[in-house]
């Protein structure tokens, strides 16, 4: 196989991890994003690894879940393309070997260029998107890439500094499996980098930065890759400190990631783990809709009585 990733210049070796880094890859020239694969795909994943959404109200964190029912692949594929649902094939590279092999070589292309990059773990996910389907402004815990292979997209993406990433909601973010979803405002757009991606291209960029995304008339489909460092453990662990903090009554002071105070937060967070005060149970998504081809925007409703988590 050959590269997936055109060589990095000086300046972007040096900006990777740091600011946001434009890139171009080949994925579009594989197979393994045709139809037929991610309908393959689509059918084969499990399905707490097949999360499906359908858009509707002003809060993106109760958008419906979408269950596949019994639609072939391929219908699945034809209402995405013919409605509004966003398809994550999530950590394909640790159900499907294909995806493992990808990861591996994505990762070791990055190690041989960057310096002193140190990835302990990876992961990558599939997204299939309709034609002008939306992800509303967010922010993810580790460190993540996007790769386009099918369709264009508008990325935006917004400095990871106050006020665009407000360290409450970071840390709410961190110490819940759910969804960071950030406050945003419109004004922040004049601070923003967008960002058109057509096939071939890939963008990663500062940790937690928040973004959003507008797609083009057109169904979209990308590779997310996201990895974690010791340095974006450490800060992952700061955060959880300072969110448990801020929970029992005290304003952090300190974002530092090494000294007395970090070592007090990690100690402070592995007691609270222990402690089973921690809800385990995280983030369950249930199946509101259903998809359905024929129906608008691709997706009907299910009665309450069928309400169920997904392959429940
Ligand atoms: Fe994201």
């Amino acid at each position: 196989m050959l590269s997936v990733i055109d060589p990095l210049d000086a300046h972007q070796r040096e900006l990777w991890g740091h600011q946001t880094v434009k890139l171009r890859h080949h994925l579009a020239e594989m197979d393994l994003f045709s139809d037929d694969s991610l309908a393959k795909l689509i059918e084969t994943a499990a399905p707490k690894s097949l999360a499906m959404h359908t858009e509707g109200g002003t809060d993106p964190s109760t958008w419906p879940s979408v269950a596949r029912g019994t639609v072939p692949g391929a219908g699945v594929l034809e209402a995405v393309r013919d409605g509004k649902l966003w398809i994550n094939l999530v950590g394909i590279s640790e159900w499907d070997p294909r995806f493992a092999e990808l990861a591996d070589k994505i990762f070791a292309e990055f190690a041989a260029q960057v310096p002193g990059l140190d990835v302990v773990k990876r992961k990558l996910g599939v997204l299939i998107s309709s034609p002008k389907a939306t992800v509303h402004y967010h922010i993810d815990i580790p460190g993540q890439a996007i790769w386009q292979v099918r369709g264009r997209k508008r990325f935006i993406i917004y400095p990871a500094t106050e006020p665009f990433l407000r360290p409450a909601e970071l840390e709410e973010a961190v110490r819940s499996a759910t969804y960071g979803v950030a406050t945003y405002q419109p004004w922040y757009d004049e601070h923003a980098e967008p960002h058109d991606l057509a096939p071939g291209d890939a963008l990663h960029w500062a940790l937690n930065g928040p973004h959003r995304i507008e797609n083009f008339d057109e169904l979209s489909v990308s590779l997310t890759s996201e990895h974690w460092t010791p340095d974006i453990r450490r800060t992952y662990a700061m955060n959880y400190g300072n969110g448990l903090l801020r929970h029992y009554g005290w304003t952090p002071r300190s974002r530092a990631v090494t000294g007395p105070a970090f070592w007090a937060k990690v100690a402070l967070t592995a007691a609270y783990r222990k402690s089973g005060l921690q809800n385990k149970k995280g983030y369950q998504r249930v199946a509101t809709f259903t998809v359905d081809p024929d129906a608008h925007n691709g997706v009907r409703p299910l009665p309450p009585s069928q309400w169920a988590p997904p392959g429940a």
